[in-house]
Order: C-alpha cells, then sequence, then structure tokens
C-alpha cells in the first residue's frame, strides 16, 4: 500500500552543501552509544580502518544515561530459553523467534567480554555480579553498575577502550546523507562538523561500510526519558537513502519518569524500574497499590502493561501523575543502590527517603527501527544499523527491560564480522554525484517547528492513539512544510529527521488498527491476532512527485530476508 496520497512530497536529501573535505575508511561507524562503540572496536580489532563519527562527546549518547541495567541469563539457575520466554511475553507476540534466540544466547558470553575489556559491574561480597529484577522477568537477570549508573559505567569502559585502540573520531558531528556508488551500493556518508579542528563544515567519510547506531527517537515528543541528540538522525538518513524501517509505531513510553509539572520538555529524570525491582510500591492519589490483581507481575509486569495501568487509574482520579513509594527502602539503600536517582529527585525537591515520588510515563524507546537481518544489515548494500536505530525483531511490540544494552552488544559484534564478509575492507568506496530530483524537493522546516512537532506527536501518537488522534497529527504534521526554505544548519536538520520520523511513525501507527504492546489504540482496544500478528514495513519510494510512503505488511512475525545478503550467510 502506498501512504498518504496526494501528501506534500518526503525528502531524499537534508539539502546540504557539497562536502569540502573528504577522507576514507573500510567502515564508518555512526552514533557512540554501547552499540556504536562496540561496533568500532570489533572492526578495528579485525583490523578494517575504522572513523566513528558522534554527535557530541564520545560519551554523549544515550547509554550513559541508562539506569536498571543489561539482562542476561548469568545467574544460577537461569538460562537462556528463560530469558526467551520473558523476552517473547513482553513482544506481545510479535517477536522474531530467531533474532530472540540469537540474543538470548550470545548475550552471557557478550557481557563477559564487557566484564573482560574493562567494565565493573556490582559483586556481592563473594564476587559474584549482583542480579536485580525488573519488569516482565521472572527471575532476577539485570546486571547492574554503580547502584543506578550502568550506562555510564559501560560508557566509560568503552570510551576509554576505543581510546585506547587509537581508533579515529570525529565529534560534534551531525550525520547527513548516505553516499552511494554507481551501482546503488553504500559509499560514505556525508556530515556536518562544528569544531575548529582538521575536519570543519560539511565533509565526507568515503566507505564502503556505514553503520548507523544513532540510538533513540525521543525527541520526536515532548517529554522523553532520551538526551537531546536523539532526534531520530539515523533513521531519517536510512528512510532517505531507500532503506526499510519496521515496527515504528511500538514507541515505548516508560512508566515512571519523575513528574516534573504539566509544561514540563525535553529530558526527564528516569526513575528506575530496578526501583520496583528491588520492592517499591506503585500507589495512587489514595495510596491504594492499583497494579496488584491487573498482572500476575503487578507492579512489575511488562512496561506496557504498567503504564496503561498508570494512565487509566490518573483518568479515573483525574490527576496528572501516579506516586512510587520507595520509603520501607530507607536512606543508606537509596543512598547504596539509587545514588543517581536520589540525586536527580533532592535536586527537584522530592526526598524519597521520606515521601512517595510523583512519577509519569514518558517516551523512553524506540522497539522498532531501521529493518536490519541478524548481521545488521539493511536492505540497502553496505548499510548496517544497530542499537535502538535498528530493529533486528529482537523486540516485538514492546521491550523486555534491560535488553536493548544486551542487543546494542550482540549485534554489533555480529556487523563487525559480516562488515568484513561483505568485503567492506577489500571494496573501494567510489561515491557518485546523487542526481537532481524530477521536483524541487520539500524545504527544510524551520527550527522553531521541532516543539510544534513534539506538541503534535504528543497530543496525536503519544501513550494512548486513536484513529482520530492520528489522523489529525498526520494532517498537522503534512500542514509543517513550509513555503519557503529554512537556512541550512544543525536545527534545521535535525528538525527535518525529526520531521520525517514522526511522519512515517503516525503513517505506521494509523495503519495498524489493534492495541498490541506499547501501541495502544483507544478505537481498537483489543489485540487481533488473526490480522495483525505481522510486521509494518515502511519505505520511501520514488514517485513523480518525489519520494512517498509505501507501507507493507509481513507474513508473519518472522522478517523477510534482506536481499543484500549473500545467500549462504542468511
Ligand atoms: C530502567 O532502568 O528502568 C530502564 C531500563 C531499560 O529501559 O531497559
Amino acid at each position: 500500500m502506498t501512504g498518504s496520497p496526494g501528501a506534500p512530497a518526503l525528502p531524499c536529501s537534508l539539502l546540504a552543501p557539497p562536502p569540502s573535505w573528504a577522507i576514507d575508511a573500510d567502515v564508518v561507524v555512526v552514533g557512540s552509544g554501547v552499540a556504536g562503540l562496540t561496533v568500532a572496536l570489533n572492526c578495528a580489532a579485525d583490523g578494517q580502518r575504522t572513523v566513528m563519527v558522534t554527535k557530541a562527546q564520545l560519551d554523549d549518547g544515550s547509554t550513559r544515561w541508562a539506569q536498571g541495567g543489561i539482562a542476561a541469563a548469568l545467574g544460577d539457575g537461569d538460562t537462556p530459553g528463560q530469558h526467551s520466554a520473558d523476552t517473547l511475553v513482553a513482544g506481545a507476540g510479535l517477536c522474531d523467534e530467531e533474532a530472540v534466540r540469537t540474543l538470548v544466547t550470545e548475550g552471557p558470553a557478550a557481557v563477559r567480554r564487557l566484564i573482560a575489556s574493562g567494565a565493573r559491574f556490582d559483586t556481592s561480597a563473594t564476587g559474584e555480579i549482583e542480579l536485580t529484577r525488573e519488569g516482565g522477568h521472572h527471575r532476577r537477570r539485570i546486571a547492574h553498575a554503580g547502584g543506578d549508573a550502568t550506562g555510564a559505567e559501560i560508557s566509560r569502559a568503552l570510551v576509554e577502550a576505543v581510546q585506547a585502540a587509537g581508533i579515529e573520531t570525529i565529534e560534534n558531528a551531525l550525520a547527513l546523507d548516505l553516499l552511494k556508488d554507481a551501482e546503488g551500493r553504500t559509499a560514505g556518508v556525508t556530515l556536518h562538523v562544528m569544531g575548529e579542528g582538521q575536519h570543519d563544515g560539511v565533509g565526507a567519510v568515503h566507505a564502503p561500510a556505514v553503520v548507523l547506531a544513532t540510538g533513540g527517537i525521543g525527541q520526536i515528543f515532548s517529554a522523553t526519558t532520551n538526551p537531546a541528540v536523539s532526534t531520530g538522525d539515523g533513521v531519517a538518513l536510512a528512510l532517505r537513502a531507500g532503506a526499510e524501517v519496521s515496527d515504528l509505531e511500538f514507541v515505548q513510553f516508560h512508566p515512571t519518569v519523575l513528574y516534573l509539572g504539566a509544561g514540563a520538555e525535553g529530558q526527564q529524570p528516569l526513575i528506575s524500574e530496578a526501583v520496583r525491582g528491588e520492592g517499591a510500591h506503585l500507589v495512587d492519589a489514595d495510596g491504594v497499590r492499583f497494579m496488584t490483581g491487573q498482572h500476575e507481575l503487578g507492579e512489575l509486569a511488562p512496561r506496557d502493561i504498567v503504564a496503561k495501568g498508570i494512565m487509566r487509574r490518573m483518568r479515573e482520579q483525574n490527576t496528572a501523575h501516579m506516586y512510587l513509594d520507595g520509603r520501607h527502602f530507607g536512606a543508606a539503600m537509596w543512598e547504596h543502590r539509587f545514588p543517581t536517582i536520589l540525586e536527580a529527585c533532592r535536586s527537584h525537591g522530592i526526598d524519597p527517603v521520606t515521601e512517595p515520588v510523583p512519577v509519569s510515563p514518558a517516551a523512553h524507546y524506540a522497539s522498532g527501527g531501521i529493518r536490519t537481518d541478524l548481521h545488521g544489515r539493511t536492505t540497502v548494500p553496505g548499510l548496517y544499523a544497530c542499537g535502538e536505530a535498528a530493529c533486528t525483531g529482537v523486540h516485538g511490540a514492546n521491550r523486555l527491560a534491560s535488553n536493548s544494552l544486551l542487543e546494542g552488544l550482540v549485534f554489533a559484534e555480529r556487523i563487525a564480522r559480516a562488515a568484513r564478509r561483505d568485503g567492506a575492507p577489500s571494496r573501494a568506496a567510489r561515491p557518485v554525484p546523487v542526481p537532481p530530483p524530477a521536483l524541487p524537493p520539500p524545504p527544510l522546516p524551520a527550527p522553531e517547528a521541532r516543539r510544534e512537532i513534539q506538541r503534535i506527536m504528543t497530543r496525536g501518537a503519544g501513550v494512548l492513539r486513536s484513529g482520530e488522534s492520528l489522523a489529525r497529527a498526520a494532517g498537522e504534521l503534512e500542514a509543517l512544510t513550509p513555503a519557503k526554505p529554512a537556512e541550512p544548519g544543525t536545527d534545521a536538520w535535525e528538525t527535518a529527521n525529526l520531521h520525517l520520523v514522526a511522519r512515517v511513525l503516525v503513517a505506521a501507527a494509523r495503519h495498524r488498527t489493534e492495541t498490541r504492546g506499547c501501541h495502544w489504540r483507544e478505537d481498537h482496544p483489543e489485540r487481533d491476532d488473526a490480522v495483525w500478528r505481522r510486521h509494518l514495513i515502511v519505505g520511501l519510494r520514488p514517485s513523480g512527485a518525489g519520494p512517498a510512503l509505501d507501507i507493507r505488511t509481513t507474513d508473519s512475525t518472522a522478517f523477510p530476508p534482506i536481499h543484500a545478503v549473500a545467500p549462504e550467510e542468511t
């Protein structure tokens, strides 16, 4: 099906000036979270000339904000099979089972390699890795570091390893568009660097392999746990390059984000699920534990169920938040186990030791993204995606808590091997100029449109959606296309990325006329396995008026093969 007939054309590029400088590499990795850093380390260790490109500083990605931890079957009596069972249940019938099997079986060894490379996890007095619980897990399976600073520790260890390996890194660089050769294969990426160093302004890294590990899309909503850099740059770049995305409608809203008032915008402080894992209770305005009886795991039900439970109770009581009560932990436990959260709450005038913490859901994680096979390959030859930017099929309709750091590790290692097998180190990149489009492309949106996009998405495509709210959001997003172009620059390019991702997400959410996982349609409140136990795949296809949305459904929960792959390697 072709989406939104008659809608304004979608962009095929960010309309940046031509590159004024270029460097060569075998592999360029865009993004410096757990996924990007791990791909880069593995490619460099394999002898591939590797360049890392990151939008801010090397340690500024989403990974360092991850609190809870990394899930893997590391504990006595735990098995990959049990981890798989919990992942499949949380994914609400839509996980790709082969992808989940890969994650849970390769996960424990990947975590041990991470530890061997210098990451320090919290251990017991006897030296065993301490494991906690989070929503959807039937047992303690989450390794953590610094109490609630797991991502920061993983980021520290990997950044140090990248620096020790001498991997060339370009910081403050926004990746713009993919370069291709005459056969349509990847030949590098253009980028804009804000710096005064060797590379400045618009340039290019020529490489036969480009890995997009750009993280999430949370900034398309007004309130999110994601940092300011999470503007969906990789997903938008991949779409413009002709790659497919999948499951974009499944945005996970974290149930317990510190409530800072109705008008709070941008990145909000997360209150980790591990706080509930250690025994804190969700209570309503009357102090009643409202999740009891809603699910066998109560407050530790999968995240979508807890977020819905909170939203329902907020509606019933006509309030803007619920409370998380961990007063019974006492000061010592808060300080030892959750120092980051304690500090964040206290900096906003709330003391979790003596009072319940006001919490409400906020956008947290994109379960979908750029469609890949089990080796990170996208539908464009030579273009790979990893981590939150990718959709491997592992998360289905709702990611199981703390599976994302693990996914970043496991699939990053696979991409490094695939890039070698696909010939990255032996193939010269020969980019050809992009032919001008038949019709003028849509102008860049004004940077001021960003807040409007966020408001539209929060209102129309947030935790609770309906056909009506989504249709309104689609119309409002289309109307944002300006009559005259904004000046090219980081703000305008990021806003263009947010705009494109928002339009694709809304189109997918309109198409999926059921409620499943974290996609909650008020007008279709039931899960419809007969019709919808399948994925939506979206791409931009050429049309007379420029690229148009193309939406199709898979036949089952398994993804069709990526045709760019040599058959013996699928
Ligand atoms: C949390 O600590 O609650 C977040 C962990 C995750 O998103 O996996």
